[in-house]
């Protein structure tokens, strides 16, 4: 049984409306893995935990809360996620896409989300940003089903440019503008909690795979569904399975993030200026 239903959402997001979000939203920035969006210019509101947002519980890490804030400037407004909720977590598919849901809900034209993974393409070394422009979902589930199929129409949602042409154009124009090269790619989500087996990525590659992860699917189902223009940036931290030729581990994850972080956050600046200006 379901028990996050969508009146708790809509009651949610006008809880959300009232306290927090009172201008017009610009979009919604979802930030995975360690990376973190700071908009130069823009007044940061204050970091409001999940918990005090979302009408289920909130699994924490301990040193690692995750929060929504909206940042200001006039009378725009950008929401930024730090943090996402994942089915390898016991989330259901419904929960992971109460983020976007909840953009969707408030206004938000534009869902952009990042996320850490594994590259299953020799060209994309460790530390390359991959802009997304399909995807494979390989988890078996999507936040359309049950009650949410009833929710709201379009009842079957076409995914064909689920990833933004325009969206991605200005991604990849704005790298170029900052001197550094991005390649467009097929994100393959799988379940987790798990890496993959070499004969899984083996497959996911032969069937027209970038990259790997465990994430951000499920969001731009949803984020589709409601009618945002979706942008996904993908930064690749490890080679995948068998790829690499060894075992990996989580902290090696964690670290090859770092030396990308700042060209992911030169871009997503770069994003922020043009859905301003009206340039994309
Ligand atoms: N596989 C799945 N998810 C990931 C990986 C990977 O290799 N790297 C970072 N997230």
């Amino acid at each position: 049984m379901e028990i996050f239903t969508p009146r708790l959402l809509e009651e949610a997001a006008h809880a959300f409306a009232d306290r927090l979000a009172t201008g017009k939203l610009v979009g919604a920035f979802v930030a995975g893995s360690g990376i973190s969006l700071a908009a130069p210019g823009w007044e940061k509101g204050p970091e409001t935990p999940y918990a005090e947002v979302f009408p289920f519980p909130v699994f924490e890490l301990p040193g690692h809360t995750p929060t929504v804030t909206v940042w200001r400037r006039g009378d725009a407004e950008l929401l930024v996620f730090n943090g996402r909720f994942h089915l390898y977590q016991g989330y259901s598919a419904a929960q992971v896409a109460a983020i976007p849901r909840l953009a969707g809900l408030l206004g938000s034209p534009v869902y952009v989300a990042t996320n850490a993974s594994g590259s299953m393409d020799r060209a994309a070394l460790p530390g390359s940003l991959v802009v997304v422009r399909d995807h494979l979902n390989f988890q078996g589930t999507s936040p359309l089903m049950g009650e949410w199929i009833r929710w709201r129409p379009p009842t079957f949602p076409d995914l064909t440019d689920a990833y933004d042409p325009n969206l991605r154009a200005v991604a990849v124009r704005c790298a170029r503008e900052a001197g550094f090269a991005v390649t467009e790619g097929v994100y393959v989500a799988t379940l987790g909690a798990n890496y993959e087996t070499p004969a899984e990525v083996e497959a996911y590659r032969r069937m027209g795979g970038t990259v790997v992860g465990m994430s951000t699917v499920q969001e731009v189902i949803a984020a589709r569904h409601l009618g945002m223009r979706v942008l996904v940036l993908s930064l690749a931290t490890n080679m995948a399975a068998g790829i690499a030729g060894r075992p990996l581990t989580h902290t090696e994850v964690l670290e090859a993030g770092e030396a990308a972080r700042a060209r992911l956050q030169t871009l997503l600046q770069g994003l922020v200026a043009e859905l301003c200006s009206g340039g994309a």
